[in-house]
């Protein structure tokens, strides 16, 4: 066991202002600055205009605004040269950007004046303003920049750096700190403004080295350690555009801070960051460790002086333990000494439930064995005087949380109340900025942060990269940034942290420190719930949770059930629309040997409706795999059918999310014919509306007519608007996944449809449909031929049609609502037939003859 115990101090003592313990400063409202009505978006964005989308610059900007989720367009500057960025602006982009980045300055300052006209038109006109990174090889430097009354000097070395106290741009950065030393980046810009209308958002002085020799000018300009202007503001006074001048990018961590104040200065506080920030540091597994590298007494007395120290700069802070029963007092004498302290402590921490045993929830046999497993740790809990109760539990490897295991769900619920959780897994691992929260069966799930303490970081020398990765990740990097860019942010850590070299101790304490020394940032830990119930006010949309496939993502996999299989997810989708035959089609694909389809719903009959309806979406992927058939043979194919897929907006985003490699199959018929037999079909199925309503009263209906025939009216039309529908799937899907089938043909020649749909399909014995279908006169329809064995072993045949609620007999369609119809369906068919012929497929007769006719 290490002797290291007390906590090391960091590289440079003034990271983290132990002198003035990081005294908040009032802080810029850049919201009140002044500005017109038209400056606020409805929607704002940010324009960020790039060399090329690989840059580091680039993909650096890219991540920090998708990383706090601003809004972004990325437009590659090599179009900007050509003159098509900038018209497109003061167009389709009227007023749409709240602020525009330039990755390069030298590509800003270099338009020519045509485009810096427009350019500059448009930032007036919308007050929008400027951003914009000097580049180590730009060829800009020691010149003055031509229209502009501003000199600008590069390939300097900096040190002592500090942001102005006059700016109006600082809001999150602290303006009364001065970060001594060599700044990081090897080549800077500095700006000398000759107008009234610079100001400097940053200072620092002259490094002893300036790096290229022929940077002569800059010598004579200024001396070693004279001050100098490394980030300008141009307030506007000059030509009424606002803009923010870099002189170098991200290397130095500050310029982090700083250019989300820039962003949130010159978009008038639109694209603004909140100061509050809330971190819930959660020490997993207090008990589970093996002998020799567990907590001891000192430990937990350092643990509790830090939290104490912690309060001082997080307000509320508690360390959050989570406790699994069994492992208490398995470790030596001393390290029970530990344990019995942390019991004597209890009242100072908070405290969840976690199962007793350790084990992942899909290896218990049922739900009563994961129930019977936390009630025992429930009853350990009682024994020892540990109150649980912020309705929160975390689960072994992330395991039953994402990808969902119901029963882990229902007995949490169940034992503890739990009504929060936590995963680093939804949607996946990594990257970390797309991690998002959810809500299943009535319990909020939190994403979860890296702080990149696992059970085996003991040691200062074993955390991978050593004492300088972890610092350099506290401070200015990965950490630090971590809660920079989450307004929630929760951590995970373990009891081995806390012993040993304490590392979760030392990191906690020196980036809180960091923080409050270098920015406004006010830090505040909240119980689990109280946290939850925030994340999702500020995240409303986050609440459905997206099902992916489990099988796609390695650590998905290995945190999934052995029990639970992907071949048991559907090859292909027969998507619908409704009324076009989709049934016909479902039962013919049944027919074959080799495919297989989904078990009958109970609650909607034949269908599973999973991805177009909310209720039976939110149940889950463990409830959708149990449509589908437990074992497949190999060679098979399984299939749905749900025939509102098609024109359901979630749909499309939804399915593929889980089933990215599925093949899609829909069927289109006439629209006026569709939209009058769904008509027909809710007049048997005794729909008032439909039945005390003619059918043309029903298409005809406007906008003022009651809610419910407003309702049928778009059942009726909507989902015959087929080129945009098909386009929504097409966002997702390649074409390669895709077959139409022509719903006539269907009903005409299914023998020579089911052939074309089983090559699309690929199926491994492509089977004659003429010997299984037959034409009915009385039906009017092709229907099954079922073969049966007689007594005396010979075969006959008899003859299955779809039931009476398919291929129904009612009268043609009246002549006024068929002309109607016509003219309402006329364009969405020229665009049907305009895209199709841009897929490269062939049109259905039905669709030639309507526009040939029109
Ligand atoms: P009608 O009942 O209005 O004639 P869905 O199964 O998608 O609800 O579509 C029902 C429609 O399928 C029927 O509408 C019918 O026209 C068409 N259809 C195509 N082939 C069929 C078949 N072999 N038997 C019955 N209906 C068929």
């Amino acid at each position: 066991m290490s002797t290291q115990r007390s906590l090391p101090t960091p590289a440079t003592p003034d990271l983290l202002c132990t002198s003035d313990r990081g005294h908040h400063q009032a802080t810029n409202d850049h919201s009140s600055q002044q500005g017109s009505s038209k400056v606020h978006k409805t929607d704002p964005r940010a324009l960020v205009v790039v060399e090329t989308s690989y840059t580091r610059l680039a993909q650096t900007v890219v991540t920090m605004l998708e990383s706090v989720r601003y809004k972004h367009r990325l437009q590659v500057t090599s179009l900007v040269s050509e003159g098509k960025v900038l018209p497109s602006l003061t167009r389709a982009d009227r007023g749409r950007f709240a602020v525009i980045v330039f990755e390069r300055l030298e590509t800003y300052l270099g338009l020519d004046s045509w485009n810096r006209q427009l350019l500059d038109k448009y930032c007036r006109d919308y007050e929008v303003g400027i951003v914009a990174f000097a580049q180590p090889d730009d060829m800009l430097y020691d010149a003055q920049v031509k229209d502009f009354p501003l000199f600008i000097h590069s390939k300097l070395s900096l040190t002592d750096y500090s942001v102005s106290s006059e700016t109006q741009v600082a809001r999150i950065a602290r303006t009364d700190k001065t970060f001594s030393g060599r700044i990081p980046g090897s080549s800077w810009t500095v700006f000398v403004g000759n107008h009234s209308t610079y100001q400097a958002v940053a200072r620092a002085r002259l490094g002893h080295s300036v790096p290229n020799d022929n940077n002569k000018l800059s010598t004579e300009i200024f001396q070693v350690d004279s001050e100098v202007t490394p980030v300008l503001l141009d307030r506007g006074l000059y030509d009424g555009v606002r803009r923010i001048y870099f002189g170098s990018g991200f290397e130095f961590w500050l310029h982090r801070v700083l250019f989300f104040d820039a962003l949130s200065f010159l978009s008038h506080g639109q694209l603004i960051q909140m100061l509050d920030r809330f971190i819930l540091v959660d020490v997993d597994d207090i008990f589970v460790g093996r002998t020799g590298v567990r907590m001891t007494e000192e430990d937990v007395k350092a643990m509790v002086e830090t939290q104490t120290q912690l309060q001082n700069y997080v307000e509320g802070f508690h360390f959050n333990l989570g406790f699994s029963g069994k492992f208490f007092h398995h470790g030596s004498e001393q390290e029970n000494e530990g344990d019995d302290a942390l019991i004597a402590n209890r009242d100072q921490f908070w405290w969840f439930g976690h199962s007793y045993s350790h084990t992942k929830a899909h290896h218990f046999s049922s739900l009563s064995a994961i129930m019977d497993d936390m009630l025992h740790n429930q009853d350990f809990a009682h024994l020892h005087g540990i109150s649980v109760n912020n309705s929160y539990a975390v689960a072994p490897h992330h395991a039953g949380v994402y990808p969902v295991h119901s029963e882990l769900y229902k007995a949490w619920r169940q034992v503890w109340g739990v009504q929060v959780t936590s995963t680093e897994e939804y949607p996946h691992l990594r990257p970390a900025r797309y991690r998002r929260g959810f809500i299943h069966d009535g319990i909020m799930v939190l994403p979860r942060q890296t702080c990149m303490l696992f059970t085996h970081t003991m040691f200062f020398d074993k955390f991978p990269g050593g004492r300088q990765r972890l610092d350099h990740s506290i401070y200015g990097g990965e950490l630090f940034q971590t809660i920079l860019y989450n307004r929630v942010s929760v951590f995970m850590t373990h009891m081995t942290n806390f012993g040993n070299d304490r590392l979760a101790l030392y990191t906690f304490e020196s980036v809180v420190k960091f923080i409050s020394c270098w920015t406004n940032l006010k830090l505040k830990t909240r119980p689990p719930l109280e946290l939850a119930n925030y994340y999702f006010q500020l995240y409303p949309d986050e609440t459905d949770p997206v099902w992916s496939n489990p099988c796609d993502d390695r650590r998905h996999l290995e945190i999934w059930s052995e029990k639970k299989s992907c071949n048991r997810l559907p090859d292909f989708l027969v998507i619908g629309p409704q009324k076009t035959g989709t049934t016909a089609l479902y039962t013919f694909l049944a027919m074959h040997p080799s495919i297989l389809s989904n078990r009958l719903s109970e609650t909607t009959f034949e269908e599973v409706q999973f991805f177009n309806s909310n209720d039976n979406y939110v149940r889950g992927l463990d409830w959708y795999l149990d449509h589908f058939p437990a074992a497949v043979l190999n060679g098979s194919l399984l299939f749905e059918k749900s025939a509102a897929y098609f024109n359901s907006e979630p749909a499309p985003s939804r399915v593929s999310a889980l089933l990215p490699r599925v093949k899609l199959i829909c069927i289109l018929l006439h629209p006026a014919q569709r939209a009058y037999s769904w008509y027909q079909h809710m007049r048997s199925h005794n729909d008032r509306t439909a039945l005390s309503h003619s059918f043309f009263d029903v298409v005809n209906a406007s906008s003022q007519a009651p809610k419910s025939l407003r309702e049928l009216r778009r059942h009726c039309v909507n989902p015959g608007l087929y080129a945009h529908h098909l386009q929504r799937w097409l966002d997702y899907y390649d074409i390669s996944q895709l077959y139409i089938v022509d719903g006539e043909m269907l009903r005409s020649n299914p023998v020579a449809t089911m052939h074309q749909v089983q090559k699309f399909l690929g199926v491994q014995t492509v089977i004659d449909y003429s010997q299984l279908l037959r034409y009915n006169p009385r039906k009017g329809f092709y229907c099954q031929v079922l073969q049966q064995h007689s007594n005396t072993n010979s075969r006959t045949n008899s003859i299955k049609c779809l039931g009476s609620g398919k291929g129904r007999n009612y009268p043609p369609m009246d002549g006024k609502s068929t002309t109607l119809l016509k003219s309402f369906y006329r364009k969405p068919n020229i665009m049907l037939s305009e895209l199709l012929a841009k897929l490269g497929l062939g049109e259905p007769d039905w669709l030639r003859q309507e526009l040939t006719d029109s």
